[in-house]
């Protein structure tokens, strides 16, 4: 489509009301946020479920399903599990209408009023730069952690901490990054969280710190939370993935 298509009247929604309509049979979900418009794809790409009930807060809507976080003005997908954007679409006003388009986003030199920047809908998420080559893995690869009787034992007492969110064990969501044995028994993790914001970050941290102080022979064990290099889905194992629907 090229042409921008009439959505809603703009006395129809008031600041903080949604509008989920079709738009070339693609769901689209309009938003108003002050006096700013936002048109999203009303897709979660987490599963395909819609995001129109959503709660809103700060520009960034969040699925109900699952937790997956995007931002309304660049679409990326900000919280696991999703990790692909939702589309973002243009959108004008025009006497008195609403109008979006769904397949251009350059829409700053056609807006008239409240029209948020976008990027190009499906453009990527950020990239994934952060992460050093160092520790870097993919695939069903292990997190790196050295090789030794001793940090296996580990890894697998850290594999009954699960993600209450997730519902995934966090080696096999690519969290520890690395486990140190600082002296006698007393060992040093550090690990990080698919988001500096993860709500259940605390929580993380008490029980890998309560299942490794189970293990025989460690009496202390420090918990180091580091965000760099900042987590990516790439470090997840393909059974975190599987279980996610990331493919
Ligand atoms: S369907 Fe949206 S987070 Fe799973």
């Amino acid at each position: 489509m090229t042409d921008w298509t009439t959505v809603a009247a703009t006395d129809e929604l008031q600041p903080g009301d949604r509008k989920a309509v079709f738009v070339d049979d693609e769901p689209v979900l309009l938003v108003r946020i002050d006096d700013d418009y936002f048109c999203v794809a009303d897709v979660c790409t987490h599963d395909g479920q819609p995001l129109g009930d959503g709660p809103i807060a700060d520009r960034q809507i969040t699925c109900t399903r699952h937790g997956a976080r995007f931002d309304l003005t660049t679409g990326d997908a900000l919280c696991m599990p999703a990790t692909e954007p939702i589309a973002v679409y243009s959108v004008r006003t025009d006497d008195g209408q609403i109008q979006v388009k769904t397949n251009e986003v350059e829409n700053t030199a056609e807006a008239e009023t409240s029209t948020p920047s976008a990027p190009a809908a499906g453009q990527p998420a950020e990239s994934d730069d952060g992460v050093s080559s160092e520790t870097e893995t993919e695939g069903d690869a292990e997190p790196e952690v050295a090789e030794n009787d001793g940090a296996s034992a580990m890894l697998e007492a850290l594999r009954e901490v699960i993600d209450p969110e997730l519902m995934i064990n966090i080696v096999d969501l690519g969290l520890i990054y690395d486990i140190r044995e600082e002296a006698d028994d007393v060992v040093s993790v550090d690990m990080t969280l698919t988001s500096p914001a993860c709500p259940a970050g605390p929580q993380l941290v008490q029980q890998s710190k309560m299942a490794l102080e189970r293990l025989e022979g460690v009496t202390e064990a420090q918990i180091n939370l580091v965000m760099t290099p900042p987590w990516t889905p790439e470090r997840m194992t393909d059974d975190a993935r599987d279980q996610l629907g990331i493919f």
